[in-house]
């Protein structure tokens, strides 16, 4: 009897201890955690326990802990530590890898991976997108490509209205798709208008939080439910895509034959045949690549995440840029005007369309409390550090003369180890897209009605048409002359 006494007061010590050490916030409820406190509006609750908790709150999703920092420093000293590198494996991942190895749940690609295999094929990932030129102008022609003939597109509809949710899907997936397999598709093309369709319902629809996700043992039990079929029937279809493409590019290394390094999947399949063949496993040289980690495995499960991490971003953010500027034409004309000052290759003089392009993804960004760094709400929205947080209000990024601000808070790309990986070819997609199609076209919302969406895993444009009007502009040589 005592001993079991003894027992039990250990185990509550042990508890309170532990209940203790945790940042203060909401005692969290059995099986549900914090989950009823933020109920109706779980932004309006994370407000309040900042004010009642102070900068670091603890909270609990379901069964697991989170920690919500409001303070940007602290968000950027806790991000640049080992400490906060490591994420947990996603729900959608875990089925994923499981549909990729056939079964196996073990961590792959580059999101929810930790360690020496994350660190792996971060670099190496980086390290080749940056041979063919993220971040630098050598990729502008493969987006200059796509303008073109989404332009060519928009001017055979001028009069009839466009809806402005889809209107960048198939171009940014076509940069995505011509990076990693060196090939376009058509916009017409139905391949091309089936994949982004899938990329971006996945993203819209997919709810990392829902209660079916938080216990591994209800897929175990219930495999068929619904939420568990549409997650499952989104990566089949996408990882067909990937998978029939990699399949080309297997038979011809399986002949004898090189395949081009022009391409992410050609420059991974040749390092890790020259790994095999050469059996080294080198980590001193080639930007420190463990190469006995580079695996075809690996591989699809990095494509995956490309488009996963690379489309909605930035076509919802291009989307939120032209709704932003069709309801507000002024402002809409004065980017205009100063466009007009510029030619189109002075990029750094574009001050106020920068500023302008600077705003959606305050819009668009990833919005989740649990292990998503950026509380894009808070920092994002917060009237203490924005003079009008829910206005659309370019001034936020100049200064009274007219040059271009930077904000140490605004953080749309995350930050510390895990920053967004594509983050030099998404503000360069941004620039082009957005600097050339304000220049070209002026957008007025139509008589449609304006419906805003809830969140999914990015924040959507609402729903809502515009026309696209093609601007009498001089062409190039009156403009160089
Ligand atoms: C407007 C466009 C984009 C936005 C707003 C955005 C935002 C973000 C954010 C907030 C993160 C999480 C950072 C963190 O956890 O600290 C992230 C991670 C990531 N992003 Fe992006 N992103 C964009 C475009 C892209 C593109 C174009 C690609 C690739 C082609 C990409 C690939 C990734 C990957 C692979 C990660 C995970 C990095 C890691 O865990 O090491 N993103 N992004």
């Amino acid at each position: 009897m005592w001993s079991t006494v003894t027992l039990l007061v250990t185990v509550l010590v042990i508890l309170l201890v532990r209940m203790c050490r945790k940042p203060s916030g909401f005692p969290p409820v059995p099986v549900l955690g914090s989950i009823p406190f933020m109920l109706p509006d779980a932004t309006k609750a994370f407000q309040n326990w900042q004010k009642k908790f102070g900068n670091i709150v603890g909270m609990k999703m379901f069964n697991t802990w989170c920690i919500i920092l409001y303070d940007t420093s602290i968000i950027k000293e806790a991000l640049g530590s080992h400490a906060f590198s490591d994420r947990s494996n996603f729900p959608l991942f875990l089925i994923r890898n499981e549909m990729i190895t056939g079964g196996s749940e073990e961590p792959l690609g580059i999101l929810s991976t930790n360690g020496d295999t994350w660190k792996t094929q971060r670099r190496f990932t980086l390290r080749t997108l940056k041979d063919f030129g993220f971040g630098k102008q050598s990729l502008e022609p493969i987006i200059r490509e796509e303008l073109e003939e989404l332009m060519a597109d928009l001017t055979l509809q001028e009069g009839q209205k466009v809806q402005v949710k889809s209107l960048f899907d198939r171009s940014i997936i076509n940069v995505l798709w011509a990076t990693v397999t060196g090939k376009r598709f058509s916009l017409a093309d139905t391949r091309l208008v089936k994949l982004s369709n899938k990329v971006s319902s996945m993203m819209q629809n997919f709810k990392p939080f829902h209660p079916a996700f938080r216990w591994r043992w209800v897929r175990k039990f219930f495999p068929n439910l619904k939420i568990f079929k549409i997650t499952e029937g989104y990566i089949v279809d996408i990882l067909g895509f990937i998978e029939e493409e990699l399949e080309s590019f297997q038979e011809k290394l399986n002949s004898g034959c090189e395949v081009s390094r022009n391409s992410f999947v050609g420059a991974y399949l040749q390092e890790m045949k020259a790994a095999i063949e050469e059996k080294e496993s080198d980590e001193e040289g080639e930007g420190c690549v463990n190469h006995s980690l580079l695996h075809i495995h690996h591989l699809k499960a990095i494509v995956v995440e490309l488009f996963i991490g690379g489309s909605d971003t930035t076509s919802s953010t291009l989307g939120w840029a032209i709704y932003l500027l069709a309801s507000n034409p002024e402002i809409q004309q004065r980017v205009q005007e100063e466009l007009d000052r510029c030619t189109l290759h002075d990029g750094h003089h574009i001050r106020g369309a920068e500023s302008g392009r600077h705003l959606s993804p305050r819009c668009s960004s990833p919005d989740q409390p649990d292990h998503y760094p950026t509380r894009s709400h808070h920092t994002q929205e917060n009237p203490d550090l924005w003079q009008f947080p829910d206005k659309f209000y370019p001034q936020h990024f100049l200064t009274p003369e007219g040059t271009l601000r930077k904000h140490e808070y605004f953080l749309p790309f995350g930050t510390g180890k895990r920053v967004c990986l594509g983050e030099s070819l998404a503000r360069l997609q941004l620039f082009l897209f957005f600097t050339t199609l304000v220049h070209r076209f002026s957008w007025r919302l139509t008589d449609d009605p304006v419906v805003f969406k809830t969140k999914g895993i990015t924040n959507a444009p609402p729903d809502c048409s515009v026309f696209a009007t093609k601007r009498n502009l001089p062409d190039q040589e009156t403009l160089e002359a």
